[in-house]
């Protein structure tokens, strides 16, 4: 079949790279993709956001299955727009993606079908939000309630930064009128993060495996946020008992609270989990593949994972079990210098052939671009090294035996990715 993959990113790579193999795809495209999707599939200068267009190229050349990897062209609609059309898409519609689009929404629903997540209360007015403050303990965490590419969230240790977090969001709109018209206030949970990920065909729900990211920047988890500097699986908090208890109690319930919502989800339900003392609390829904977590799930898939996104699309996963690899995957990304604060676009990277060559090593592309015979960092995440190895700690060697072949001043990563997994416990 001929195959459309909708995004430009780490994740979207993966996605081909994994796609490419699957004997059920004769022909893959990507939009807009990038020099490293450029491997395996043809790229279409056309932008995530110009569903028109997206569509418009879906019949002329006859695609098959579309799939969406980042949010926001889910939230705002274009699985609708090609189910209009009729053609075949992975990822859940506007009305279900409103699970990652409001936050709101996501803890309203949580507290109607007894998700366990942090306390919370939503504020649509400054004023009644401070005052709520000032009768809580503090951690607090203050939420945009919209998209805020990842910035919306701030942690809170004392009442006056609460203060100003809701001014920044409310008042200032830090993040743009829509994300700040609302606000989430809730309590602040201790434990430890997993990125646990889920497909879903509407009704049924098939566990896919956890994984674990490191969101600052600098090694150490210090400095402030990113969408992510690495990541891992298998993830060690989340064994098997735990993987159970996260299926009966937040995914299943979320799959059938969309349901009576008139909402019913399909796609992948990314939960963003706190593991505390007391269970697994959801921090948050996504309602599609995490960043860098997808690019170590498409190395440790064994199954076809075009049969799988096309079950989800057509409401039959039960008939699908998804097999893994024992083996641990890690991703170390590779930044620009400066990123997540303004960095500069066209600096050149050399020994990506080298990179490549180191065994089971795979090297996905995030913001490149290709300038005459130049590839050129033009994002802020730029590369994705990962390596596949019987431990996290061996694929972690071999994840930086990689990136030390990679020539690139311009750029940086971490250094200590999956120390959580690897210390001794
Ligand atoms: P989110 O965008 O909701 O995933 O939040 C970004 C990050 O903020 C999460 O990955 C957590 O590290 C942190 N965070 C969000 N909500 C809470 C909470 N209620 N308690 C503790 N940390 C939180
Ligand atoms: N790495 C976290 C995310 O994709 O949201």
């Amino acid at each position: 079949m001929k195959v459309l993959v909708v995004g430009s990113g780490g994740r979207e790579h993966s996605l081909c790279w994994a796609i490419a193999k699957s004997r059920k795809c004769r022909k893959l495209f990507a939009a807009p993709g990038n020099p490293g999707m450029a491997q395996v599939a043809d790229c279409v200068p056309i932008s995530v956001d110009d569903h028109e267009a997206i569509v418009e190229f879906c019949r002329e050349k006859g695609i098959d299955f579309v799939v969406v990897g980042p949010e926001a062209p889910l939230v705002e609609g274009l699985v609708d727009k090609l189910e209009a059309a009729e053609i075949k898409a992975f990822g859940p519609n506007s009305r279900a993606a409103i699970l990652e689009g409001s936050k709101g929404f996501m803890k309203d629903l949580c507290a109607r079908f007894d998700i366990p997540t942090a306390d919370y209360r939503r504020f649509d007015e400054p004023d009644a939000a401070k005052e709520y403050i000032h009768l809580h303990d503090v951690p607090l965490v203050v939420k945009a309630d919209g998209l805020a590419a990842g910035k919306g969230v701030i942690i809170c240790r004392n009442k006056n930064e609460a203060h100003a977090a809701i001014d920044h969001v409310m008042t200032e709109l830090a993040f743009g009128e829509q994300a700040g018209a609302e606000v989430v206030i809730e309590a602040f949970l201790e434990g430890e993060e997993a990125s646990f990920f889920a497909l879903v065909d509407g009704e049924h729900a098939v566990p896919m495996v956890a994984a674990q990211d490191h969101k600052q920047v600098f090694d150490g988890d210090e400095g402030p946020n990113t969408g992510g500097m690495g990541a891992y699986s298998p993830a060690p908090v989340v064994d098997q008992a735990m993987t159970d208890r996260i299926m009966d109690e937040i995914i299943n319930p979320t799959v059938k609270g969309m349901v009576a919502e008139g909402r019913p989800f399909k796609g992948v339900l990314f939960a963003g989990l706190m593991i505390t003392g007391d269970g697994p609390k959801l921090i948050e829904h996504n309602v599609r593949f995490g960043d860098p977590e997808c690019q170590v799930l498409m190395l440790r898939l064994k199954s076809d994972i075009l049969e799988a996104l096309l079950a989800c699309a057509e409401g039959r996963l039960h008939k699908i079990k998804l097999k893994w690899h024992d083996d641990a995957a890690l991703a170390v990304v590779m930044a620009t210098n400066g990123y997540p604060e303004a960095y500069e676009k066209g600096s050149v990277i050399r020994g990506l052939d080298k990179a490549k060559a180191i065994k089971h090593a795979v090297v996905f592309h995030a913001g490149t671009d290709r300038v005459d015979d130049d590839l050129v960092a033009v994002g802020g995440r730029v590369l994705g090294v990962c390596a596949l190895a019987p431990s996290v700690a061996k694929a972690k060697t071999i994840a930086y035996r990689a990136v030390d072949k990679v020539d690139w001043p311009g750029g940086f990563c971490r250094r200590d990715i999956g120390w959580r997994a690897i210390r001794k416990r």
